[in-house]
């Protein structure tokens, strides 16, 4: 399993105001935005592409243009907070949704909405800025490679070791693009340190 953690010197700068707890949700917004579009250029680097002919004002030459259509699917809710960068990356890309939600005392997720375009012959981002047990992710994984996805990645903003192991373990092929690896899980599956609850921060819930 590969896993990339992000080192652009703006990522480091802008997940720091993210962890700060006196970061308030406009400026939450603006900064997961900045830093999901680090994290998809990275998730994206390896892209194929093809020739194509062009004609300069001046003359004829050959370019190449990407050669594979792309689709991003967040995991409701906090993963919608991801999905703008990508629009504005990639105009041409297609948005699925998946709705998980953890329960409170047992911190497992559970399906409540799933709306996936046709996936096979795309490159699949699956985002969700938290990877903490990995129980959503796995799930969110298992969905999109039932609706035919073969080419996927899971881009998250921060990633506790046992999430990374979850999905290592089930999903061995799927790359995980992160800004941060952080220390554990607490006893109510909070990433430490973390950043608290990244939904609620996103929209002032
Ligand atoms: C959060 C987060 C992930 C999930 C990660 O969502 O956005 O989807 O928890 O935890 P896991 O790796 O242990 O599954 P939450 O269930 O709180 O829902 P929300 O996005 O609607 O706030
Ligand atoms: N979901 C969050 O939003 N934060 C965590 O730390 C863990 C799961």
């Amino acid at each position: 399993m590969a896993l990339t953690i992000i080192q652009h010197p703006l990522g480091i700068h802008v997940l720091t105001h993210l962890r700060d707890k006196t970061t308030k949700p406009a400026l939450f917004r603006t900064l997961s935005h900045q830093l999901t579009l680090l994290l998809a250029l990275e998730a994206t680097r390896d892209l194929a592409t093809e020739e194509k002919a062009v004609d300069t004002p001046l003359e004829s030459t050959t370019g190449r243009v990407l050669a594979k259509p792309l689709a991003v699917v967040p995991i409701l809710r906090a993963g919608l907070g991801m999905v703008e960068p990508f629009l504005e990356l990639f105009p041409d890309i297609c948005v699925g949704y998946i709705g998980l939600e953890r329960d409170h005392v047992t911190a497992i997720a559970h399906s409540y909405y799933c709306k996936l375009p046709p996936l096979e012959g795309r490159r699949v981002l699956v985002v969700d800025p938290m990877l903490a047990t990995g129980g959503s992710a796995v799930q969110a994984l298992e969905v999109v490679k039932a609706a035919g996805a073969r080419d996927l990645a899971l881009v998250c903003i921060v990633a506790a070791p046992e999430g990374v192991a979850l999905v290592a373990q089930r999903h061995p092929a799927v790359p995980i693009f992160t800004a941060a690896l952080d220390r554990e899980l607490n006893g109510k599956k909070y990433i430490l340190p973390g950043l608290g609850d990244f939904g609620d921060r996103l929209y002032g819930t």
